[in-house]
Formats: C-alpha cells, sequence, structure tokens
C-alpha cells in the first residue's frame, strides 16, 4: 500500500493549523527541518512541531536536515514528532548510531536520509534497526525541484538490501515527486512519497492527494 505524506514546506505558515487539516486524507504529515548550515535554507523547529501536534493525530515524519541531528532528537520527540531521519551525511557514523539509539530512548520511529551523492550502501551498518529510508532525488532545501532520474537506482538498490534484513523498513521518496513520477518511484520500491508543491499548489488539495495515490498504485 503506497502512503502519501503532504510537506508542509509548501503550506501557507499564515494558515498552517487549515493546511494540515486540509491534507487529513494522507498519511503521514512531512515536517522540513533546516538549519542554514546542513542545508543553504532555514525553515521551522521545535514550537512550531509542538503547534503542529496538537492540531492533528496523523503520524508525524519529521525530516531533520540539520547537522549533527543527535543533539536535537530528544528535543524533536518531546515536540511531537512520530519518526525522524536523520542525514547519513550530517554527521560521523558513530553519531548516526548515536542518534538512532536517541530515538529508542525517546520512543520514536528511526529512519536515515540520503542525499543524492550518497550511495545505497551507506544504509548497510544501520538497516536492521531502521523503520524507514528516505532518499532524496532533489538536493535538499527547496521545494520544487526536477526529479533526478537517477535516483531511481539508489531507490531499487536501497529497496534490494532492505528485503533481505528487515523487510517491514518503509522506503520513503522525497522530492520532485507528482503523478508522473510517482508510479516510476513506486515501481522502483517506494512506498512512502512526500509531495509538497504537488499537494500544495494544486486548487483540489484532497485531489491531489488522490491523484498521486492513484498513480502510485498504477
Ligand atoms: C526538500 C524537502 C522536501 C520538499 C519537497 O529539501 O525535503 O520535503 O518539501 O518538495 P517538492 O515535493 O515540491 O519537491
Ligand atoms: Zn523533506
Amino acid at each position: 500500500m503506497i502512503k502519501i505524506a503532504p510537506s508542509i514546506l509548501s503550506a501557507d505558515f499564515a494558515h498552517l493549523g487549515r493546511d494540515v487539516e486540509a491534507v487529513s486524507t494522507a498519511d503521514y504529515v512531512h515536517f522540513d527541518v533546516m538549519d542554514g548550515a546542513f542545508v543553504p535554507n532555514l525553515t521551522f523547529g521545535i514550537p512550531v512541531l509542538q503547534s503542529v501536534r496538537k492540531c492533528t493525530d496523523m503520524l508525524l515524519d519529521v525530516h531533520l536536515m540539520i547537522d549533527k541531528p543527535v543533539r536535537y532528537v530528544e528535543a524533536f520527540a518531546k515536540a511531537g514528532a512520530d519518526l525522524l531521519s536523520v542525514h547519513l551525511e550530517a554527521d560521523h557514523p558513530t553519531r548516526i548510531a548515536q542518534a538512532l539509539d536517541e530515538m529508542d530512548r525517546c520512543g520514536v520511529k528511526k529512519a536515515v536520509a540520503l542525499r543524492p551523492i550518497t550511495a545505497a550502501e551507506a544504509v548497510l551498518p544501520y538497516q536492521e534497526r531502521l523503520d524507514l529510508v528516505l532518499v532524496m532525488p532533489v538536493e535538499p532545501g527547496f521545494g520544487g525541484q526536477a526529479f533526478m532520474d537517477h535516483q531511481l537506482d539508489t531507490i531499487r538498490r536501497v529497496r534490494q538490501l532492505i528485503d533481505r534484513v528487515n523487510p517491514a523498513c518503509e522506503l520513503e521518496v522525497d522530492g520532485g515527486i507528482n503523478v508522473k513520477t510517482a508510479p516510476l518511484v513506486a515501481a522502483a520500491g517506494a512506498n512512502v512519497l512526500v509531495a509538497g508543491s504537488a499537494v500544495y499548489g494544486a486548487q483540489d488539495v484532497p485531489g491531489a492527494i488522490a491523484a498521486l495515490r492513484a498513480a502510485a498504485e498504477g
């Protein structure tokens, strides 16, 4: 079954409660945290997550595009995250493992994220213990970018790797998802599709979610 995770990066922040409610037919709410260092952009953080938590029971999927994310795992867990993704490029492997330990301690689901430059094999040290792997077919930092086709190979390869040892692990794709790319990533093995501009840029938001789901499920 395909899950759709609208990214509130493309929402209207002056009407965030309304825009979170508008995606209630989706599965997860995707929350993009950027620190102006790991990525050039800055977005929102802990107080905004606390507010979003109060207005939805949906799974809050928090994508940490920040350096040394272990420092903030507990704070985001306490603010209401259900799942946290840390980038494999954002710290040394030992500290990534510590971030996953910290997620266990805080009772949140554990995920790692891969920039386009990062090989699928980078998940190997962590794969048994992950709830989700996030593959990015765009450079992290901004919504509305074009999908890099070569990332279909990474998606397929990650699916192969995790299927061997941890078949329940979800595979999320984030960036450049629309009705054209959704079937491609689903065929490559993704089961969670993040979409920002394709959802919030549409006149009919529930219709856009249904269209993505239908396209991905073929
Ligand atoms: C980009 C973010 C994405 C972004 C996707 O760095 O991680 O979640 O919101 O936006 P679209 O779907 O517009 O590519
Ligand atoms: Zn994201």
